[in-house]
């Protein structure tokens, strides 16, 4: 049972945030942790979820906008069903990183942070992701995907769009 009434958030992640303000000397900083979580939950950071965080954290609304415009990991509208994120940082850029973030917004007819008309896809450009011994790797929500070429890409998107890929939402 949520310590905040009506909360937006499945019984189970209200049950997890209630947790983790608890784990921390000051609450406040349980604010990234659980704007991850609720991003993942809802799908992005709607008002709603500004709204309950602000109140879960004893916290101003403008505080929770301020964290949020600051990471770009944190969305307030919605990705697609699947977020493509190429990396294009040192070691991916020097094997390719750019030709696989273009070769990504040709075949999905979308920019950077744009979501395909059907909502399948979303793409984003991004920082080093952690897999920079397999360059030029991407993430597809939280699958990750290296030694990437165009035709390899082609087979990944593929495979989500026949919703055979993860889906996080
Ligand atoms: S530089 Fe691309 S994963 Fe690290």
């Amino acid at each position: 049972m949520s310590t905040i009434a009506n909360s937006i958030f499945s019984p189970e992640m209200a049950a997890r945030f209630d947790h983790l303000v608890t784990i921390y000397p000051v609450k406040r900083s349980a604010l990234v942790p659980m704007l991850l979580y609720a991003q993942d939950d809802v799908g992005y950071i709607s008002d709603a979820v500004v709204t309950e965080i602000a109140a879960r954290l004893d916290l101003i609304e403008l505080d929770v906008r301020n964290v949020l415009s600051y990471y770009s990991m944190l969305r307030t509208k919605p990705a697609g069903k699947y977020n493509v994120q190429v990396c294009t940082n040192i070691s991916c850029m020097l094997r390719g990183g750019y030709e696989i973030l273009d070769h990504c917004k040709h075949k999905l007819g979308i920019g950077h942070k744009e979501v395909t008309k059907d909502g399948l896809f979303s793409l984003e450009e991004v920082e080093c992701i952690g897999a920079c011994c397999w360059a030029p790797a991407m993430q597809v929500n939280y699958d990750f995907h290296d030694n990437l070429t165009t035709v390899k890409v082609d087979e990944i998107l593929e495979t989500y769009r026949q919703g055979l890929g993860k889906d996080v939402k």
